[in-house]
């Protein structure tokens, strides 16, 4: 754990300069705009520990398996979302020296992530070896008003000296990801060139051959007036650079601007990417770097008038919640359905930048409440896209008629993972896809969902559940053999109740979505059957048996839900037990050892109480909770947020508290000692949860907001607001009490514990005493 980010409402903010630190920082100081996203990585040289990290949303280098035991059945490759051209790249050469921070000495480091307005900026004054003294200033930011656009501007004030400054600016594809399996390069040049002052750089992926064009503007001043930049020599084929020298004396200010547009393939044909990134950087040039930035503050406003959580009385606090909404919100702004959100998002490499099942059980309500539900509705629909694929997934592991099983990791659709435990076996992900389509449609309302998509994923997830169990003679029942929960911790397990639950739910839920669907419209219904074969009526019923008929392991002795079978077999120590010294498990104990523990890396049981909670009292809630809580390591960052909300829900105040603090500050004090590889984004979005599901207890039920909220006691207050359908509700929670505002056109019905208020349409605050 770290504690070097000083707390502040709106900013986060790195004071001196200590190397140890500085890949931390390239995470922690990300920035991006959903379409593109980068690391904190300096623009001038460094030799010093660094993770180089410039990336395209969507673009992805196919890098073949490495394995050692090939099974039937895993995928050719593994999909990287690329480390692309860099383009912030700034020389400074003075008379000879190159400014180096690890080769000079810092003082007055500031590094400084605006996330009211959107922008990195970092400041320092550098000694180089002959004593020469210099100032420099960066800002920077990705546009979150034109997603094709990021500029910087660096500024450098020689202290103490006359001499020549020699400035290169330029744009490198010459990169590699430090993840690439045989150390090999992922980008072929297509084209470099310049036209006046800017250079435009065509690369093409390898293999899946996205063409991704860098275009830089460059222009360079010296007191205020333009300097002429000359382009210079390349180090390597994909370098296009200009130079300039400049002679300075103490006090002489040079400002040097980059506007860099990345358009991709994706986007356009690839026969137009250059001139499109012409018309990209002509548009945002006019506007110029200070009017850029101008817009970035008002987009972020924006973002932040639906997003944002106040947090009185805990500024820590307060300031670990904006981070993660802030990274949020660079990292998926919702306006493409073929993109996604990567366990690190846009700030490094690990996890290959593929989804995960973490999109749907973790990111869906966050974004379902603070942006217009096209949004959340997107990222549905990218699994809707990937339907096909999904059920030729299904058909190499032997499945048939339709089954669907979607990928534990992917890019466009095919599984990426290639650990069989997991990619065979951990397949609860299947329904945590059903359970967002749920979600979404409770909380929108918008049943069309289902005609238009939904339905068709529900048929493929509920085949694959009905293949997928067997029946036990001597159970009586399905069982489900062979399979991974969510607690990575135990493998090829039969019965994980999780799982077993989630399938007898999707297997119902297949059924009454396809009944609203037949109501509503029954054109649809009659193309959906048509296009699926569904056998209704023998389909229906064999879905029905085996959901009625489900095996679920339970332990009599302690009343709860049995993980899976046989988990009562083992040792049943606590993590209270576990000396500090052996954590975090995965590090110190073989993973032989890890196997045969009791010991649960995430919610597990507990995932499932929190889907499902309404099909549970508090007591047996309470007794699991006891139970599996006690057992749990939590070495994924998925897992503190879904005890935070169970805490919460058992009035377990402090508990709740202690969790959310496990999630709220994971990356700014570097918890698990991994930030530097990137930020966990999409715990992030459990950040979140934690404290509009769990303080205040909102949730989504009978068509109706309700909360049950408590305000914790290090703070005096909290406010979010929330999008329901078509109203957006301001709630505010302190200690007694909650207030609202309705800042719609439209009157909303919400419940507070239990008293049913009308919130009107129009500004108006209303306040009510809480009756616990
Ligand atoms: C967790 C998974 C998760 C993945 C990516 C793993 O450590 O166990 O549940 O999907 O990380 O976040």
């Amino acid at each position: 754990m770290k504690n070097y980010i000083k707390p502040e409402e709106w900013n986060i903010i790195e004071e001196g300069f200590d190397p140890h630190l500085n890949k931390i920082s390239e995470s922690i100081f990300s920035i991006g705009n959903g379409r593109m996203g980068q690391r904190a990585n300096f623009e001038e040289q460094y030799s010093g520990e660094t993770l180089q990290g410039n990336y395209v949303a969507g673009v992805y280098y196919p890098d073949k398996t490495r394995v050692g035991w090939w099974k039937n059945g895993y995928p050719d490759y593994f999909a990287k979302v690329l480390n692309a051209a860099n383009w912030i790249g700034i020389n400074v050469n003075i008379d000879g020296e190159t400014l180096d921070l690890n080769l000079c000495k810092v003082s007055g480091f500031k590094r400084l992530l605006n996330m009211k307005e959107g922008y990195l900026e970092r400041s320092f004054t550098a000694e180089l070896a002959t004593g020469k003294k210099l100032e420099i200033r960066s800002t920077r930011f990705c546009s979150i008003a034109d997603d094709e656009i990021a500029a910087l501007h660096y500024q450098i004030i020689p202290l103490n000296f006359e001499g020549i400054l020699n400035i290169i600016s330029f744009t490198d594809g010459d990169v590699k990801n430090q993840d690439s399996n045989y150390e090999e390069k992922f980008w072929d040049l297509v084209h470099g060139t310049y036209e006046g002052d800017t250079s435009f750089l065509t690369l093409r992926t390898k293999k899946t051959a996205f063409e991704v064009c860098t275009a830089v503007q460059t222009s360079v001043l010296k007191n205020n007036t333009q300097l002429r930049l000359k382009t210079g020599e390349a180090v390597n084929d994909k370098y296009l650079c200009y130079t300039v020298s400049i002679e300075v004396k103490a006090q002489d200010c040079v400002d040097i601007y980059k506007i860099a547009a990345n358009l991709s393939s994706m986007n356009y044909a690839k026969e137009a990417l250059q001139a499109e990134s012409a018309k990209a950087i002509s548009r945002a040039s006019q506007k110029g770097f200070q009017q850029l930035l101008a817009d970035q503050a008002s987009a972020w406003a924006a973002k932040w008038e639906e997003s944002d959580i106040l947090i009185e009385g805990d500024v820590a606090a307060q300031q670990a919640i904006r981070f993660n909404i802030f990274q949020l919100n660079q990292t998926y702004t919702g306006k493409d359905a073929r993109l996604n959100i990567g366990p690190k998002g846009f700030t490094g490499e690990k996890y290959g930048g593929s989804t995960y099942w973490d999109t749907e059980a973790y990111c869906i309500p966050f974004y379902l409440s603070t942006a217009p539900a096209e949004v959340a509705k997107n990222l549905l629909v990218y699994r809707y896209k990937h339907l096909g694929k999904a059920i030729e997934n299904a058909e190499k592991l032997g499945f048939s008629h339709g089954a669907a099983l979607y990928p534990m990791v992917t890019m466009n659709g095919e599984e990426c993972h290639n650990e069989w435990e997991i990619t065979f076996e951990e397949i609860h992900r299947n329904g945590a896809i059903a359970f967002a389509i749920f979600n979404y449609v409770r909380h929108t309302g918008d049943e069309t969902y289902l005609q238009e998509y939904g339905l068709e994923v529900l048929i493929g997830i509920a085949r694959f559940w009905k293949q997928r169990v067997n029946w036990s003679a001597d159970k009586n029942k399905y069982v489900m053999l062979g399979v991974t929960g969510p607690n990575e911790y135990e493998n090829n397990i039969n019965n994980n109740w999780y799982t077993n639950t989630l399938a007898a739910w999707c297997l119902n839920y297949a059924i009454e979505a396809a009944k609203i669907v037949e109501t509503i419209s029954p054109a649809d219904y009659q193309r959906i059957i048509a296009k699926t074969s569904l056998q209704r009526e023998a389909e229906f019923a064999d879905w029905k048996k085996v959901a009625d008929q489900m095996y679920f392991p339970y332990d009599e002795k302690e009343k709860v839900f049995l993980q899976q079978d046989g988990y009562m077999d083992k040792e049943q120590i606590l993590v209270s037990e576990l000396p500090a010294t052996e954590r975090p498990l995965n590090q110190k104990w073989s993973w032989d050892r890890i196997l045969r523990s009791v010991f649960i890396k995430q919610a597990d049981v507990l995932q499932g109480m929190y889907f499902f909670e309404d099909n549970y009292d508090l007591d047996t809630l309470r007794r699991n909770f006891k139970f599996y809580e006690s057992r749990t390591v939590h070495e994924s960052s998925l897992s503190p947020c879904v005890h935070s909300i169970l805490a919460a829900k058992l009035n377990d105040e402090e508990k709740a508290y202690e969790f959310y603090l496990r999630t709220a500050r994971l990356d700014l004090d570097d918890y698990n000692n991994d930030t530097e590889d990137g930020l966990h984004i999409t715990s992030m979005a459990g950040t979140w949860m934690s404290i509009v599901e769990g303080f205040a207890g909102m949730r989504v039920r009978d068509n109706q907001l309700r909360f049950h909220p408590f305000v914790p006691k290090q703070w005096k207050s909290f406010a979010f607001t929330v999008n329901f359908r078509g109203t957006t509700l301001k709630v505010n929670i302190e200690a007694g009490k909650i207030s609202m505002t309705n800042t719609t056109a439209k009157t909303i019905e919400v419940m507070v514990f239990d008293q049913v208020y009308e919130i009107p349409q129009g500004e108006k605050t209303m306040t009510y005493e809480l009756c616990v």
